[in-house]
């Protein structure tokens, strides 16, 4: 592992196998922030640990848009790191660390070829653990479970291992496994290479982990009881047939489990051996009527996030896409799938954070940032050529709604400004209803975070200060025009429509309520928003 693979000049298949697009996700606090650093530093991509997210004492270089996200030392924003490594090109696809849920997970998700799944060895699997891993299966996402904080007292092994395959139904398949625990973490057995390697801590993790091979003859008298611990576990690892299968991991119905610490970077070279070595490059992607858009075709890329005003230097719009086949060169016009209508890339950027820097050329699996893109929205094609639409990314179904009214009426043109462009970004769903009126749209959401950050931002980028009323709604369904008749005469529930793509939704307060109506009106047209839910 860790051969450069490179790509021929020219060669858009072989640029393609040397991408690895991924992102790092995590309950919060399990490490995340300090993981997308040390695998930067290794990289060598950033002069200094700590340059990515700015939190207290170190230097902060995340977009100043929003207090909010300094002020809780959390990450809303979402670009890529790019950086390179043994011949490889590794996009780290950022995601929100907060703890509440929003969309863009979801959506940022739709853009990776693979994910890192970071658990805390003392707490294992946490609510948004779980959640991460459901998308992922929903998604198909193949998932390296990194056990994080090995340097700090926790779990046994074992015992996580049990704990991955009961909630997650993945079949966990250490690569690594740790000789001894917190204080005592010597370093770690690798299965896959068959070889002992121990870590030295080093200055506040500030510069690589040192690592020493480990000949297996000296293996007991240097380590002692934590050797024959580790080497028995491995025996039965070896036993039940841990080990890792590359079409199951692909398949999603296995994970490699790595051992380490990010904040000492140990196990943090490893990780992006495998991920050279096991994660896959990007491929195809296919097209809404399933047929495969190939990597050599020309250029085709998908929105996954659009982002306004991340910067007050630069007020603008950021579009991210993910290219999915063909080469990207600044300057192209392309052609926007949902419209017909062409757009001009000559503000092309890789944004990280606010370091923003211009970006002429990228290949499958890169990530784009292009300004002024007022007209793209979060699922939206581009293409060169040969005319191609991806599939919409699902949006979640939302499970909380508030309606929002301005707070000063003559801020009535902000507010609805405002709205549209949050709207457009997918920071929530805008829903509305001729009972309601223009003025007093409903805001749909998944997690309450996303509330809080329209507040802010409607008060923060547009003037119009706002007052959220939250509704007793929690769920909703797809429905039709002739079942929207019969629902508006229900106590308990309400039909909307999505301003977005003018589906009608019904919200309900809960399932009991949705039942009961069901059963008086079993010709109700009442669709699950995602497939599957
Ligand atoms: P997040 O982005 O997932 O929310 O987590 P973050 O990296 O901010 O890490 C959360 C806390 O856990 C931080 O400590 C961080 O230093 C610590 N941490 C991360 N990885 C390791 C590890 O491998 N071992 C140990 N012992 N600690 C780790 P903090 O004190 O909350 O924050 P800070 O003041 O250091 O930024």
């Amino acid at each position: 592992m860790g051969r450069p693979v490179m790509g021929a000049e020219g060669d858009i298949a072989g640029e393609a196998r040397r991408r690895r697009t991924f992102a790092v996700i995590s309950h919060p606090d399990a490490g995340k922030s300090t993981m997308t650093e040390a695998l930067a530093l290794h990289a060598a991509a950033i002069s200094e640990a700590g340059a990515v997210h700015g939190k207290a004492g170190r230097r902060g270089v995340t977009s100043d848009w929003m207090e909010m996200e300094r002020a809780r030392g959390i990450s809303i924003t979402s670009a890529a790191l790019r950086f390179e490594y043994h011949g490889h090109v590794f996009n780290l696809v950022d995601t929100p660390g907060h703890a509440d849920f929003s969309e863009d997970t979801y959506r940022v998700l739709a853009a990776v070829d693979c994910a890192v799944m970071l658990l805390d060895a003392a707490k294992g699997m946490e609510p948004q653990t779980m959640k991460l891993f459901e998308v992922c299966r929903h998604r198909r996402i193949p998932v390296i479970t990194f056990v994080n904080k090995w340097d700090r007292p926790g779990r046994e092994a074992l015992e996580l291992l049990d704990e991955i395959e009961e909630r997650t139904g993945l079949r966990p398949t250490p690569l690594t496994w740790p000789i001894g625990t917190a204080e005592g973490f010597r370093g770690v057995v690798d299965r896959l290479d068959d070889r002992i390697v121990l870590y030295t801590r080093t200055a506040h993790g500030a510069t690589r982990a040192l690592e020493t091979e480990l000949s297996p003859d000296r293996a007991e008298a240097e380590l002692g009881a934590d050797w024959i611990r580790a080497s028995e576990e491995v025996d039965l690892l070896g036993a039940i047939g841990a080990d890792h299968d590359q079409k199951r991991f692909e398949a999603h119905e296995s994970t490699p489990v790595l051992f380490g610490a990010a904040l000492s970077n140990f196990g943090v070279a490893r990780l992006l051996d495998v991920l050279v070595g096991l994660a896959p490059a990007p491929a195809p992607r296919a097209d809404v009527d399933g047929a495969l858009r190939p990597l050599d075709a020309p250029f085709s890329g998908l929105v996954f996030k659009v982002q306004a005003n991340m910067d007050r230097a630069h007020r603008d719009r950021i579009a991210f896409v993910r290219v999915c086949s063909g080469r990207f060169e600044r300057g192209m016009v392309l052609t926007h799938a949902a419209t017909g209508r062409p757009f001009a890339t000559k503000y092309a950027q890789s944004v990280f954070g606010q370091e923003r820097s211009t970006i002429d050329e990228a290949h499958p699996g890169d990530v784009v940032g292009l300004v002024n893109a007022s007209a793209l929205r979060p699922g939206d094609t581009l293409y060169e050529g040969q005319a191609v639409e991806f599939p919409p990314i699902p949006s979640f179904a939302p499970e909380l709604f508030a309606t929002a009214r301005v707070r000063d009426t003559s801020k009535a043109k902000q507010f609805r400004r405002g709205v549209d462009q949050l709207d457009a970004e997918g920071v929530i769903q805008v829903l509305g209803s001729d009972l309601r009126g223009d003025q007093a749209p409903v805001f749909a959401a998944v997690g309450a975070m996303q509330f809080e950050v329209v507040q802010h931002r409607l008060a923060a980028e547009f003037g119009a200060e706002i007052v959220l009323d939250r509704l007793e709604y929690s769920l909703a369904r797809r429905t039709d025009a002739a079942s929207a008749e019969i629902l508006r005469r229900q106590r308990g529930a309400e039909v909307l429509t999505r301003r977005r793509d003018q589906a009608l939704l019904a919200v309900f307060s809960d399932q009991w309520r949705m039942r009961s109506i069901q059963r008086e009106h079993p010709e109700l047209t009442l669709d699950p928003l995602i497939a599957g839910e």
